[in-house]
């Protein structure tokens, strides 16, 4: 039975993984490229349009932000990675506000990495899952903007990147495939969250 999203409602904006709510209450986080679809995911899991700002413009997201749902869990918007055009020290600083989230937060339950389905494998992804492995930060990989491939184009473009993650990894991460616009994978990811959430002993 798929989870039903009752609520879900802003609570923080943060750059300092330090000042990020207090209540222990389990998040799920989502990373990856400027632009991949992170926000604009995050208002389709919620069904609210205007809950997490989206932009044609890459960058718009700098800031930790935290979404309280059903009153029982975080969904947590973090920034993209990867924007070339940003300058030298905005970099640097979102790279920052990043790692600061992922290594410190203990209330991470999993980390959400998104991929943009109609690229090839990008060298910066591969490396941030290299890097998560090296942490031991556990993630799952979710292709983005579905709607804009063909059936047998997405599902070739799929095969090729399983293909291309199996040289650096023995096993697959759990993968799932989203779309924003038709709202595809929204049903499976919420039940994949929810199998997690019953999964913590605090009765969620
Ligand atoms: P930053 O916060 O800048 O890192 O970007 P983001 O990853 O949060 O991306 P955002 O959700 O703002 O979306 C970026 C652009 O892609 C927007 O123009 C969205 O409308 C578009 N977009 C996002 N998801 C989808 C999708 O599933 N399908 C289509 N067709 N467009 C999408
Ligand atoms: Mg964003």
């Amino acid at each position: 039975m798929t989870l039903i999203v009752k609520n879900a409602k802003f609570i923080a904006s943060n750059t300092n993984v330090g000042k990020c709510p207090a209540d222990g209450k389990p998040e799920y986080a989502f990373i990856g490229r400027s632009n991949v679809g992170k926000s604009s995911l995050i208002n389709a899991l919620t069904l609210q349009k205007g809950l997490a700002k989206t932009s044609s413009t890459p960058g718009k997201t700098v800031c930790i932000n935290h979404f309280l749902v059903n009153d029982s869990w975080y969904i947590v918007d973090l920034p993209g990675y990867g924007y070339a055009k940003c300058s030298k020290e905005g970099r640097e600083k979102i790279r920052k506000v990043i790692e600061g989230y992922i290594l410190q937060r203990e209330e991470m339950t999993l980390l959400f990495v998104l991929i943009d389905c109609r690229h090839t494998p990008q060298k910066v992804d591969m490396e941030f899952m290299e890097w998560l492995g090296e942490n031991g930060i556990p993630f799952a990989i979710i292709f983005t903007k579905a709607d804009k491939l063909g059936k047998e184009k997405l599902a070739g473009n799929i095969k090729n990147y399983k293909k291309e993650l199996l040289k650096s990894w023995e096993e697959l991460p759990p993968i799932y495939v989203t779309s924003s616009e038709d709202n595809r994978g929204r049903e499976e990811l919420l039940d994949y969250i929810s199998e997690i959430n019953k999964s913590l002993d605090n009765n969620i």
